[in-house]
């Protein structure tokens, strides 16, 4: 057997303390966020049949093609997959529970999603996202205010240069006819089929092109796009209602102060969406620069097994969220110790374990030495660990049921009895 350190698979991190800490932080500044816009918090499995998101992300997508970390389970032969996406889960286990039964529903979930993807910086192939999913609502109010809250936390985390991309996707009629005047109008450029043209569609486009014409469209080939700015325009198609619901967002969105850009060509990489689409983009981060991302999904409920649902949410990427604010240099909330506890004999042992608890009790962050060691280096521990006060215990103290406790920053040692530890910690923490 070799001994080989063995290493994280390719794309997958691990978040050290120090890092973590920022987690931590910026994962408390979302939930607060999210409750006071009244969603609530669903939790679902990392392991879901693979069924569930051929059907919802749809079967010709770069996520379900080539990028779904899928298996069959040794045991039992089950085609599962692990989670690229929360929307599709959590849709599944609004309708497995009802919870639509007699009201919609605010939703929101954190955690791992898993692609396999090219790594590179802030693409990963397990990444973490803050997703928010709002079940049976149909008006443009929503649409508008999942935007505005997200503005919202940009703001709260002080997040400079990103910017709103905007774009409805209109309702499935106006989809179908476009898709069909498109797939018309690029058929001219499939050179299979026509032999004399100078532009030609690439591998990707002639493979997409009955498939998933629309995502044709969203092509970065350099050589595609004089074909892409001459295509046929889904906006074109639109109906009435669909350009109201759109008009309206836009309307709700300059009365909240939040710019955009309407960007015909985003059509976001899964199939569920319908009506308004949204990317929040900055140019910091080199090519992964969409750190949220989302839209109306009204069919996907009803795809899912369930009674037609309007719903409309968004995912953002924690991973590039958090790169960018490092890249604002943002300094990392170190975890504070309050007291370190120094201790000395057996007695004294007994003591610093039991102080230490009864610190606790009041909500102070405490550190027990552990390891024994000379006083001098304990002391030494306890200046590394930022403590603001160490307590020093040897056993004459224990024996007398008193203890030391000494300011960090300067100043007097104090030797209390028990009965005044918490009284004369708090003197020098406060
Ligand atoms: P998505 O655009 O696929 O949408 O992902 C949302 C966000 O997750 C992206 O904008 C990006 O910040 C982050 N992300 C995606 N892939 C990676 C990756 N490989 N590495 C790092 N970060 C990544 C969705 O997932 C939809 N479920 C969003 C949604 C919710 N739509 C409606 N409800």
């Amino acid at each position: 057997m070799s001994n080989e350190t063995l290493q994280a698979v390719r794309g997958m991190n691990d978040i050290l303390p120090d890092e973590a800490e920022l987690w931590l932080w910026f994962e408390e500044l979302a939930r607060d966020w999210l409750h006071s816009y009244g969603y609530r918090n669903i939790r679902m499995p990392l392991v879901e049949p693979t069924a569930l998101f051929k059907r919802a992300i749809g079967e010709v997508t770069d996520i379900v093609e080539k990028e779904m970390y899928s298996f069959a389970d040794a045991l039992n032969g089950d085609l599962l997959t692990l989670r690229p996406e929360g929307t599709a889960s959590c849709v599944r286990a609004v309708l497995q529970h009802n919870l639509l039964y007699n009201a919609p529903q605010r939703l929101y979930y954190s955690g791992p999603m898993f692609r396999h993807e090219r790594p590179q910086k802030g693409r990963y192939r397990q990444f973490h996202q803050f997703g928010v999913e709002a079940l049976g609502f149909a008006g443009p109010d929503i649409d508008a205010e999942q935007i505005v809250m997200c503005a919202r936390l940009w703001n709260k985390l002080g997040l400079r240069d990103v910017s709103l991309q905007l774009n409805t996707l209109g309702d499935a009629a106006a989809r179908n006819r476009h898709r069909a005047k498109l797939i018309a109008y690029l058929e001219q450029f499939d050179a299979d089929l026509e032999a004399n043209v100078s532009m030609s569609l690439d591998a990707d486009a002639k493979r997409r092109l009955h498939s998933n014409p629309l995502r044709i469209l969203d092509s970065k080939n350099p050589a595609m796009q004089q074909i892409i700015a001459q295509a046929p325009k889904l906006w074109d198609e639109l109906e009435d209602d669909a350009l109201k619901h759109f008009d309206e967002v836009r309307a709700i969105l300059k009365r909240h102060d939040v710019p955009f850009e309407i960007n015909p060509r985003l059509v976001r990489g899964l199939d569920y969406y319908n009506r308004t689409v949204f990317e929040w983009v900055t140019t910091r981060l080199g090519a992964q620069g969409t750190i949220c991302a989302g839209g109306r999904y009204d069919g996907l409920v009803e795809q899912i097994g369930g009674k037609p649902t309007p719903a409309t949410g968004f995912a953002m990427g924690v991973e590039r969220l958090l790169a960018l604010l490092q890249d604002d240099g943002m300094a990392l909330p170190k975890a504070e110790v309050d007291v370190y506890v120094v201790h000395q004999g057996e007695l004294a042992g007994q003591l610093a374990s039991r102080m230490a608890e009864q610190l606790r009790d009041s909500n102070l962050r405490v550190l027990l030495h552990c390891g024994g060691g000379s006083f001098k280096s304990q002391m030494k521990k306890a200046d590394a660990s930022g403590a603001r006060v160490a307590l020093v215990i040897g056993d004459d103290e224990a024996q007398a049921d008193e203890v030391s406790v000494k300011p960090m920053q300067g100043g007097e040692q104090e030797r209390v009895s028990v009965r005044n530890l918490i009284e004369t910690v708090n003197k020098f923490i406060k």
